[in-house]
């Protein structure tokens, strides 16, 4: 009855915790959420008022389809100063949120016949762009032993000769892991010669914890600047998820395909939050510095918390603001089989929601957001100790 591309979909896992929180919050229950991939912080007051500023200016028409002349250039302007990387206006594109600057970059690039590599555990939304745009996508497993770290070697080893492009989520979600600059540069000497692409998805590219060199922009810009697509967004670094901004960076005609898709799909972002986007970019980046020492101070608190059980095995993570559990030394055939049904029966005895591992093809972990205040989080790790406890005793053995 449908089109058949909707049967090579499969509809956001990530919001099926959303959904059962909220059936459990309308029943009553005092939920502990930590699934919310966005942050608990409200949008900084000066992108505020830039937007109060911009309706009372009657600035609610429609913009240029791939933004105004203004929030383009912040954008390059960001680029610049955190990257040294050069684009033009006619280089870069605003998009309803990285993810159709993602999805722009997938339906001018990626087509029928082409091999697409991405990584996993990963974001589930990347894969699904692949199968949208008709092609095929390829994973590389990344493992806890290595750090989830993105390697470069792991990549060349799938290209095929159908090898179209290679997307590379760096801070990843779920697993917070980076990929270095050593690992991009070798990345893109392999790929520059083959004609291969690279999509980078810099949407946590402001969470990164230590002071690492992570310029994966400037590295491809210099060796393979034809062949790089890099999409960012406002939504993580400023707290503005429901203003829908993202950007994609790119040669002129990859940018020109993306404009012209974006003309008949949803063409320009909000006006209003172009230009609070603008005071985001361009006005103090204090707000950033604060949000990540936020973020770092629960990261550290939360991991110290589920790590007290040694089954609940988790890594430091290097950026954005999950921490990624690996429960399998708590599942087994006679009691919870999967990291789902440990998800699912925690739910439902303990009112904590964590996204199960299986959302990011991950299965036996399940990921826990760090957005969420140092009580909440405190309350969800006692919750989920007393729920290994209930395990432990037996109240989850199958007959
Ligand atoms: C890895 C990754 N990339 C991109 C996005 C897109 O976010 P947005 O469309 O809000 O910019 C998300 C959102 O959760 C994400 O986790």
């Amino acid at each position: 009855m449908l089109a058949e591309r909707t049967t090579r979909i499969a509809s956001s896992p990530t919001m099926k915790g959303l959904i059962a929180a909220e059936r459990l919050r309308k029943a009553g229950a005092d939920v502990v959420d930590v699934s919310a991939g966005e942050p608990d912080f409200p949008t900084p007051d000066h992108v505020k008022a830039a937007a109060h500023a911009a309706i009372d200016a009657n600035y609610t028409k429609y913009t240029a389809n791939s933004g105004s002349s203004e929030v383009k250039q912040a954008i390059l302007a960001r680029y610049r100063a955190d990257y040294g990387v050069e684009y033009d206006e006619s280089e870069v594109i605003v998009c309803a949120g990285g993810k159709q600057a993602l999805l722009n970059a997938a339906l001018a690039v990626f087509g029928p016949g082409d091999e697409v590599i991405t990584h996993m555990p990963g974001w589930p939304t990347l894969v699904e762009q692949i199968k949208l745009a008709d092609a095929t996508p390829v994973i590389v497993r990344t493992s806890p032993e290595d750090g989830f770290a993105l390697r470069a070697q792991a990549f060349i080893d799938a290209f095929t000769a159908r090898t179209r492009a290679v997307v590379i989520n760096s801070p990843a979600n779920p697993t917070g892991a980076l990929m270095t600059e050593d690992e991009m540069i070798r990345l893109a000497e392999a790929c520059a010669p083959r004609g291969i692409w690279v999509v980078l998805d810099l949407c946590y590219e402001k969470l990164i914890y230590d002071p690492v060199p992570h310029n994966l922009p400037g590295v491809l810009a210099a060796r393979m600047r034809e062949r790089t697509i890099v999409t960012g967004s406002a939504s993580k670094a400023y707290a503005m998820t429901g203003w829908r901004c993202g950007w994609l960076l790119a040669t002129r005609e990859v940018v020109a395909a993306a404009n012209a898709l974006q003309s008949h799909c949803t063409s320009n972002v909000c006006s209003i939050t172009q230009k609070a986007v603008v005071a985001a970019l361009t006005g103090p980046q204090q707000c950033v510095t604060e949000m990540l020492d936020e973020y770092r101070r629960r990261r550290d608190v939360i991991q110290a918390l589920i790590g007290r059980d040694p089954r609940l095995r988790c890594l430091t993570p290097a950026g954005a603001f999950y921490l990624f559990v690996d429960v399998s030394a708590l599942l087994s055939p006679a009691g919870l089989r999967t990291s789902a049904d440990f998800c699912q029966a925690m739910l439902e005895a303990t009112h904590v929601v964590v996204t199960a591992g299986e959302a990011f093809d991950a299965p036996g972990f399940f990921r826990i957001s760090y957005a969420a205040s140092i009580d909440r989080l405190e309350e969800a790790a006692r919750r989920i100790h007393a729920f290994v406890a209930d395990v432990d005793a037996g109240r989850y053995a199958r007959a």
